[in-house]
């Protein structure tokens, strides 16, 4: 195991044959680590790791393929996507973590966390949910698979950011709505039809919510249409230790489309820990 000691930006550690880029900031005993959605970065968690870099040890990291992390050789899935996860906590050496993800970043945590409870000391579950894709969801990712293939990223950047952010958001907040269509066009298209394959194939984690005791955060933009709020509600009436904000005026990427009262309810939580 690659043991890694050093912090600052674009730290990189190998775990299952894939190169891991990620982020470590500030100080702190048990460090709050968040993990991206789909098809994002690290970079998508600027507002967090900047707010709470002054007072907790936060990190962020490249799911393999993404960012500046490598894809490795395995067939991507949301199990390969966790036990990366995991070999990033170990190469940490840190005995657990408070973990935040977002989307796809909640169906790693979530089957991370039934297969390792103990590398987790809390749980952050953000717009995000536990069912496996309905056999239309699925129909519809391999249809994308396809569009991508013959016509490349520049419509599936274009649909997806109409999907992700809230109406208001996508003329108000023009800036973060660039910056994540950039993000989905410099991601490789390989990467993307993989991991949309990941996401059709993925396990449904419902039957797991009954075994997570440690706190748990659900949060979840109101205006959520690819994880809608009655997913968070589910996973609120599962997990018996848990707390669900809904966010007004956000939509997917409640993180980037309503930062501040996104970083208020997660400083309250870890500070109550
Ligand atoms: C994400 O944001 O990670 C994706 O929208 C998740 C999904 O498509 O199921």
């Amino acid at each position: 195991m690659e043991i890694i000691k050093a912090t600052g930006r674009d730290i990189t550690i190998h775990v299952n044959g894939a190169t891991i880029s990620y982020d470590d900031l500030g100080e702190g005993k048990i460090p709050i680590l968040f993990i991206h959605g789909f098809p994002f970065d690290k970079s998508s968690w600027q507002p967090q790791m900047e707010f709470l870099k002054t007072s907790h040890r936060v990190i962020a990291y490249d799911i393999r393929g993404f960012g500046k992390s490598t894809p490795g050789n395995e067939k991507a899935s949301i199990s390969i996507f966790a036990d990366d996860l995991i070999k990033l906590i170990d190469g940490l050496q840190v005995e657990k973590v408070i973990a935040c993800g977002l989307s796809m970043g909640g169906y790693i945590l979530l089957n991370a966390a039934n297969r390792y409870p103990e590398k987790f000391a809390a749980l952050i579950l953000s717009d995000t949910q536990c069912i496996a894709d309905t056999p239309e969801a699925k129909e519809e990712r391999y249809k994308t698979i396809e569009q991508i293939k013959t016509g490349g990223l520049n419509d599936f950047a274009e649909g997806s950011v109409k999907n992700l952010f809230y109406q208001e958001s996508l003329e108000t907040k023009k800036e973060v709505v660039e910056k994540i269509k950039d993000i989905i066009l410099s991601t490789s298209p390989e990467t993307i039809t993989g991991t949309l394959e990941a996401l059709a194939g993925r396990d449904e984690t419902c039957f797991s919510l009954d075994n997570i005791s440690v706190p748990t955060l659900i949060l979840c933009g109101k205006e959520d249409k690819i994880t809608p709020l009655v997913q968070s509600e589910f996973l609120h009436k599962g997990i018996k230790n848990s707390t669900l904000h809904s966010i007004d005026k956000a939509g997917h990427l409640s993180n980037l489309e309503q930062p501040n009262e996104f970083n208020e309810h997660l400083n309250h939580f870890i500070s109550v820990l």
